[in-house]
């Protein structure tokens, strides 16, 4: 713990990991700034949040060297900032981390509301430590939203019930819960007000979202009726909430794009029953069909781990198979990282460190090949592309097509505009392409 000092007047947010602490990471932006606080780059910082990732071993070990790099850098220049240690790693290691690596600040995913009295207590060198998992009670005590590029993230439910074996994410996020349909339709319209042309619901699991008896679905159908808004997106789902509601939702709804995140984790039904999966390969295909009946140049992306406990090179060729039956348009794919705390971690057969990556390096290798078949199919076809930052070279902006694929151009065309475009060429991580025609922002 520092010696009292002086409250702070600017402050920087880090975040890490998935796209909800991206989220989260803008929301205490924005309460900091309301408290009086200016944003600046890290080195120039009173306040630094670090906002953390539990998921695998190697993202929680980064938030200690990244504490000792703003710490040092700090020194260097003759200044003491303040360190809050936000996210999962405050969640599930709070105390350890204070302990471990004297931070003045931990705040827990579901308390970062209490961030500004947090603050308040560091800086007069008290203790100012805040776990507590109520909840959503956040969202009531958060400012507006005020600005956003033209993709923005909205947090719509939070927390996991479904126990994965591996995961983490029940115990850090807490159990699921949904944020009422009115809360979420207010914060779109705002976000639509700040700038928004599309909205990325986020989720745990973002397709078990309910409220007052409406589906996740009657929630996009709700969105997709406001004014000023082009594009709807969800994830991340789990397989159990793909209701046929939400699958006639990806036919009917123009808003809503052609693109589906939807973890398998594993091909092999003896690692998925061992992972708790609640799904098999067989029942995850059927869904996989039935999404595509209801809206064929669907992209899908998925979830992988390899070598899972006692996964043998038989069932690491399931999910090779599967993967090949499917056809990806992206994917992420993971070596297994044992969790403290989670019962895969003490399951016999853990698999050697070698052959995971020989693993994951065949695994990523089709991947890669269906990703850039992907890419390359959708050369010749004209679609809308959000245009979302500058590239760089002189008139070049990038931007994203319907099926989640970056696409840069040369155009005049700016931030937030919707550009009819050619593809014309896929490169290896993204898609030239045309203007043919710009539609009104
Ligand atoms: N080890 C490796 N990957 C994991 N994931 C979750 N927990 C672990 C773990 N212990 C992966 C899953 C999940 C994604 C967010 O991270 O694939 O879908
Ligand atoms: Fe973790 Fe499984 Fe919940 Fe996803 S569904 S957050 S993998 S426990």
């Amino acid at each position: 713990m520092s010696a009292p000092q002086k409250l702070p007047a600017t402050f920087h947010v880090k975040s890490f990991g998935c796209q909800m602490n991206v989220y989260d990471g803008e929301r205490m932006a924005e309460l900091l700034a309301e408290e009086g606080l200016t944003a600046v780059d890290a080195d120039a910082a009173d306040l630094v949040v670090l906002n953390t990732c539990h998921i695998r071993e190697r993202a929680t070990e980064k938030v200690y060297s990244d504490i000792g790099r703003v710490r040092k850098n700090g020194r260097r220049q003759g200044r003491d900032p303040l360190i809050a240690v936000a996210g999962c790693v405050a969640q599930a290691q709070g105390e350890e981390i204070v302990a471990r690596a004297q931070v003045d600040i931990v705040v827990g995913p579901q308390a970062y509301h209490n961030l500004p009295q947090l603050v308040r207590r560091a800086a007069a060198g008290e203790a100012a430590l805040d776990t507590d998992l109520l909840s959503l009670t956040k969202f009531g005590t958060l400012p507006a939203r005020r600005r956003t590029g033209p993709s923005a993230f909205l947090t719509v439910q939070e927390g996991c019930d479904k126990f994965c074996t591996y995961c983490v994410v029940p115990y850090t996020r807490g159990a699921e819960v949904s944020r009422s349909f009115a809360a979420v339709v207010d914060e779109a319209r705002a976000l639509i007000d700040a700038g928004a042309r599309e909205i990325t619901l986020l989720g745990q699991n973002v397709n078990a979202w309910d409220s007052d008896g409406k589906g996740l679905h009657d929630l996009i159908r709700a969105l997709d009726r406001l004014p000023g808004l082009a594009r709807l997106r969800y994830t991340t789902s789990h397989p159990n909430g793909m209701t046929q509601g939400l699958i006639d939702a990806h036919r009917d709804v123009e808003t809503l794009m052609p693109f589906l995140h939807l973890p398998v984790q594993a091909g092999s039904d003896r690692v998925l029953k061992a992972m708790n999966r609640s799904h098999t390969r067989d029942s995850y295909r059927r869904l996989i069909d039935r999404v595509r009946l209801a809206r064929p140049d669907i992209a899908l992306s998925g979830d992988f781990i390899v070598g899972f406990p006692g996964e043998t090179e038989a069932e690491f060729a399931e999910t090779m198979r599967l993967v090949d039956d499917i056809g990806y348009a992206q994917a992420f794919s993971f070596k297994y990282s044992p969790r403290p705390g989670t019962p895969a971690a003490t399951l016999p057969g853990q698999v050697e460190a070698a052959v995971m990556d020989d693993r994951l390096q065949r695994l990523q290798a089709v991947l890669n090949r269906e990703q850039h078949a992907f890419n390359v199919a959708a050369v010749g076809r004209t679609c809308p592309v959000l245009i979302e930052r500058r590239g760089k070279l002189p008139s070049q902006m990038l931007g994203k097509s319907p099926w989640l694929q970056s696409v840069h151009l040369l155009t005049d065309a700016a931030i937030g505009d919707l550009v009819e475009v050619e593809l014309v060429r896929a490169d290896p991580n993204s898609l030239a392409g045309v203007e043919r025609l710009r539609r009104a922002a």
